[in-house]
């Protein structure tokens, strides 16, 4: 099982918007079981799944997790038959994000391109940073056609790596958390749930590269 955590201290930065979409995206794309679990206690991800099963719809599925059973529990869902696991954070920096940092395979940062939000990040890198976990930016919420939108681009590229496709300001991506259906089960071929399937295949992607360069460093090793 793989381990996605999605985290920025930023509040409102779309955090939780990604987690679910990517996750059914995953889904959709045949990769799953996929599970989503939530250690921000605003609980969005958790109620989003409480609206989904009212809405008929059982996958991706939800799985509680408290941290002081963090191990244990990426144990037993791996040996359940996880495919992969999605973890919604709090808009924090600090000790539980740190301890989740260092069990993920990856770390997703959201990031809306503009000033204020390049300059927040400056607050809660250092700490993802120190984890030593691979991480990528995806730049979210985009507006096209802003000037921002290249030049943060440019910057992060120079912090760590950009994923290549961005995740845009779409009114099919706000209305997710009414109603617990994401833009891949309402127009499955739109535009949304398109870019959707690109931004998860990027995420696969880094994810073998890192797998990749883990089997070579041991090798280097040996
Ligand atoms: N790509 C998008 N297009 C349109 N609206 C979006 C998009 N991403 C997020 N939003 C909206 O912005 C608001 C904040 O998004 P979200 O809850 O995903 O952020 P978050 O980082 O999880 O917030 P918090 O830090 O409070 O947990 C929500 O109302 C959501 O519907
Ligand atoms: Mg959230």
């Amino acid at each position: 099982m793989k381990t996605i955590v999605i985290a920025n201290q930023k509040g409102g930065s779309g955090k939780s918007t990604l987690t679910v979409h990517l996750a059914a995206a995953a889904e959709a794309a045949g990769d799953g079981p996929v599970v989503i679990t939530d250690t921000d206690p605003q609980g969005t991800a958790g109620d989003w799944f409480n609206q989904r099963k009212k809405a008929g719809l059982a996958t991706p599925r939800y799985a509680p997790l408290a941290l002081s059973e963090l191990a244990t529990k990426l144990k037993a869902l791996d040996a359940a038959g996880a495919a992969y696991l999605f973890i919604d954070t709090a808009p924090s920096v600090g000790a539980v994000n740190a301890e989740l940092f260092a069990a993920a395979d990856l770390i997703l940062v959201p990031l809306n391109p503009t000033p204020a939000d390049l300059r927040a990040l400056v607050k809660g890198l250092p700490l993802i940073k120190k984890s030593a976990t691979p991480f990528s930016f995806v730049l979210a919420r985009v507006r096209p056609n802003l000037r921002n939108n290249d030049g943060t681009a440019m910057a992060l590229d120079a912090l760590g790596l950009v994923l290549p496709t961005r995740m845009h300001e779409r009114v099919i991506y706000a209305e997710t958390f009414a109603h617990g259906k994401t833009a891949v089960d309402i127009d499955p071929s739109g535009v949304a749930a398109t870019e959707l399937a690109s931004l998860w295949q990027s995420v696969k992607h880094r994810l073998n590269e890192n797998e990749k360069m883990v089997i070579l460093e041991s090798e280097k090793a040996a």
